[in-house]
């Protein structure tokens, strides 16, 4: 029978830097949730919003329990490794997420991963009963980016050092002449842009 061997020196030294990450993970994380829980306003600026109609908080449920969050978020709960879907509402109109939702590969411009037919992971989803599915395309068109926000269509209104650097590098001095400036517009006229774009 063979005895157990000690460690070589280099098997300890490379176990000892493992084990030093592990245990630095976990006291910043441990760290991030004390500060967390302390702070009086949330840690990261939140830049969407909801207001839910009657049929929009049955999608909600609907949304819930038909597992949808094993791959999205909505309403800051789910899970983080999918696709946000909060925002979603400045993005899509309530039909075009409805005729997603069941017949996913039709209205996607690549092909999609998860929705689509069987073997894909998300392929019940298009079975789902009209009537649910109708309920959580209400539910998700109400769900509201800022205008600004990383998921919104819309730029920040107003100056921005970024945009007018950008502008300033790609965009001939005379643009203005040809093309609209969207933030000088107001967010809701463009949404509606936005939307009808999606819906080609
Ligand atoms: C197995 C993972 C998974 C599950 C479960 C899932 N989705 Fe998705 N969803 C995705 C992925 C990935 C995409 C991107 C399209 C694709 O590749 O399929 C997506 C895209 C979407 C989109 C389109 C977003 C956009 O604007 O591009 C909507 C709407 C959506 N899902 C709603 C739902 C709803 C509602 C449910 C539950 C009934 C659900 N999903 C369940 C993975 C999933």
């Amino acid at each position: 029978m063979a005895g157990k061997q000690a460690l070589k020196q280099g098997e300890k030294v490379l176990f000892g830097i493992f084990g030093a990450f592990i245990v630095a993970a976990v006291l910043g994380y441990i760290v991030l949730e004390v500060v967390r829980y302390n702070l009086d306003k949330p840690m990261y600026q939140v830049t969407t919003h909801f207001a839910l109609s009657d049929d929009g908080l049955k999608g909600s449920v609907v949304f819930r329990e038909g597992r949808c969050t094993a791959c999205h978020r909505a309403m800051r709960n789910g899970t983080n490794m999918g696709l946000s879907l909060d925002g979603l509402g400045s993005k899509r109109t309530v039909d075009w997420i409805y005729a997603f939702l069941r017949d996913p590969e039709k209205m996607y411009s690549s092909t999609t991963l998860d929705h689509g037919e069987f073997p894909k992971e998300a392929a019940y989803v298009a079975k789902m009963p009209e009537t649910e599915l109708k309920l959580i395309a209400v539910f998700l068109s109400e769900l509201i980016s800022d205008q600004g926000s990383p998921s919104s269509p819309v730029p920040p209104s107003g100056e921005s050092g970024f945009i007018d650097g950008a502008l300033k590098m790609v965009a001939p001095p005379d643009w203005k002449d040809k093309y609209k400036d969207v933030r000088e517009q107001g967010g809701v006229e463009i949404l509606d842009v936005e939307k009808n774009a999606t819906e080609r």
